[in-house]
């Protein structure tokens, strides 16, 4: 299996509730390795451009106010199959159906707020580090 790379963010809710350093742990103790981090603050257009492929759905405001009402952590993870690995790690969107030992099973209020964003494929896994990483950062 190839080692490749996956994108993460922390959400609003995981840092207003002091969960960064354990969420932390546990992307640690599964293998993954930080190749790049970083807080920031969202603004709407940058949530709004994140989440453009959601922009017909019905919950599209409410998830850009939660991912702009306050600091995330973003990262880009390395590990042999990383994008799959990290969404079993990370377990189903509504933490109500996720996995024991998940991260959103543990961390997780609500489908709305679920902790933690994983990419869906090696091609957004691109986009989205791209998204939150400039150039000019080396990883
Ligand atoms: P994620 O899968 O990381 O990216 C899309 C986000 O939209 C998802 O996490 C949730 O935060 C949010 N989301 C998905 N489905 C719903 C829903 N039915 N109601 C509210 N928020 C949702």
């Amino acid at each position: 299996m190839a080692t490749n790379r996956t994108f993460t963010m922390l959400k609003p809710d995981s840092v207003e509730k002091g969960y960064i350093g354990a969420i932390l742990e546990k992307i640690n103790a599964a293998g993954f390795r930080i190749v790049a981090m970083k807080m920031t603050h969202m603004t709407t257009a940058d949530a709004q451009e994140f989440y453009a492929v959601h922009n017909e759905r019905p919950f599209y405001g409410e998830l850009v106010e939660y991912m702009t009402r306050g600091p995330i952590v973003a990262a880009i993870l390395e590990k042999e199959n990383a994008v799959d690995d990290f969404r079993a790690l990370i377990g189903a969107t509504n933490p109500a159906d996720a996995a024991e030992g998940t991260i959103r099973k543990l961390y997780a209020a609500s489908m709305g707020e679920n902790a933690v964003h994983g990419s869906d494929s090696d091609e957004n896994a691109a986009i989205e580090g791209f998204f939150h990483f400039s150039g000019r950062d080396q990883f």
